[in-house]
């Protein structure tokens, strides 16, 4: 102990960075325990910067044990593409674990991933292209392969079968592709295998171990709250649990081993993909986030949608993952706007909602109620404590504090690694 678990508490994108850097060298074990290489961060150190999308970020870090845990989705020829990079650039990436009950994403989940979207036309997702729904269809519906399956060719030529045996009649009647060849499939897959057996670890003992003798275990989640498949804003979601429950299920840990959840949040919201956002801004003031916060995807080079920050959305994040610590990041963003909106409820249709809609119609047509908060001028990228903000840069996040239902632990004043305001510890025993 302790277990920390990082969860983004709006559509992504929200800088999980931030936190990591401030757990810094005392976290023992980094964690994935959901999606795969939709995710996407980047992380600067010194003059280097990384764009990772499937490795946890604890790889750069020397001495942490970074782990792929079960929830996640593997694509293998993106695993050693990221991980050749970085042994290209010096970094030392033989503590990698990853759990044998992962899942794998093969060639034909990615091409369905794009033949479905295509599909879809305007009811599509927006989906990242990477087969990651596909990849989860098939673990839900037992017919995945898993990472132990790539040891035995026997089962793993049972299993793909079995796995395209419907798809290929799917692809060439309903689609018009072309059937995947099995045996090609199988060579794939097998291509790695070799190379993947040393790293491959029955990642739930490890993990359980660890915390047993008293190491800092850090579960970072991919994707967010509102991209989580049960609580986020289905359809418009991600295929995996992005929520703190996801870190328990995905890296068989057990729930009372959680001793803190952080949920990181932007001063304001963006959003990748299709799907209901209440905040979005479709003029100037969006225009401006967008470029002011450089709000561009590091997976897909999308252009985010920008909106003001939504306390019902920070809310129910903070209901929904039990988050005991927030980290507020990009607040200097807003440096320089006369006023800084901030939704406080919902309209819909003449009804007011200040909790999150159970309906997804009415979250549909929900508009912003509004509060004005004065805004400021001065650069902040400098300060270190609450104090060194402007006033209006104050009262800015003790409202958001009051609204959020969590206490702010920290606050993001700029790009750089130390340009954050630490408040509280965020490594802590549970209260
Ligand atoms: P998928 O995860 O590729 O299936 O995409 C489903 C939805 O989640 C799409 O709207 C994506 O844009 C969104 N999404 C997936 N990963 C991320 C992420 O790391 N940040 C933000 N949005 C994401």
């Amino acid at each position: 102990m302790p277990a920390v678990v990082l969860v983004g508490a709006q559509w992504g994108d929200e800088g999980k960075g931030k936190a990591t850097d401030l757990l810094g060298s005392r976290v023992d074990y980094v964690v994935k325990f959901n999606g795969g290489n939709n995710a996407g961060h980047t992380v600067v150190i010194g003059d280097e910067k990384y764009a990772l999308h499937l490795l946890p970020s604890g790889i750069l870090s020397p001495g942490v044990v970074p782990v792929i845990g079960n929830g996640v989705v593997v694509d293998i020829d993106v695993l050693f593409e990221e991980l050749d990079d970085l042994i290209a650039r010096g970094v030392d990436v033989s503590r990698l674990l990853v759990s044998s009950q992962a899942h794998v994403i093969a060639g034909y989940h990615r091409t369905l991933d794009k033949v479905t979207e295509r599909f879809l036309g305007k009811r599509r997702i927006g989906t990242t292209g990477r087969g990651i729904g596909p990849a989860y269809a098939d673990k839900i519906n037992r017919v995945g392969i898993r990472i132990a399956d790539l040891f035995d060719p026997k089962i793993l030529r049972e299993k793909v079968e079995g796995s395209l045996d419907q798809k290929n009649h799917l692809l060439v009647k309903v689609y018009n592709r072309r059937a995947v060849d099995i045996d090609a499939t199988v060579d794939e897959l097998l291509a790695h295998a070799e190379r993947l057996r040393p790293m491959v670890a029955n990642t739930p003992l490890v993990l359980n171990q660890a915390l047993d003798e008293g190491k800092n275990v850090l579960f970072e989640a991919g994707q967010a709250t509102m991209l989580d498949i049960d609580h986020g804003t289905y359809p418009f979601v991600t295929s995996s649990s992005a929520t703190a429950g996801g870190a328990v299920t995905g890296s068989g840990i057990g729930p009372t081993r959680v001793d803190s959840v952080i949920g990181v949040i932007k001063a304001y919201t963006t959003r990748v993909g299709e799907g209901p956002f209440p905040t979005e801004l479709f003029d100037d003031m969006g225009e401006y986030l967008l470029k002011t916060g450089g709000e561009y995807g590091v997976t897909t080079g999308r252009a985010r949608r920008c909106g003001w920050y939504d306390s019902v959305i920070a809310r129910y994040a903070s209901r929904i993952n039990g988050l005991t610590d927030l980290v507020v990041t990009k607040l200097d963003v807003l440096t320089g706007l006369e006023k800084v909106p901030v939704c406080v409820a919902y309209d819909v249709d003449g009804t007011r909602y200040d909790e999150m809609p159970d309906d997804q119609s009415a979250f549909h047509h929900a508009t912003p109620i509004y509060e004005e908060m004065p805004g400021w001028w001065e650069d902040i990228s400098g300060a270190r404590t609450i104090e060194d903000l402007p006033a209006n840069a104050q009262a800015y996040l003790a409202r958001l504090e009051e609204l959020s239902g969590c206490r702010i632990s920290a606050v993001g004043v700029g790009p750089r690694r130390d340009e954050i305001i630490p408040v509280h510890d965020l490594i802590h025993a549970r209260a």
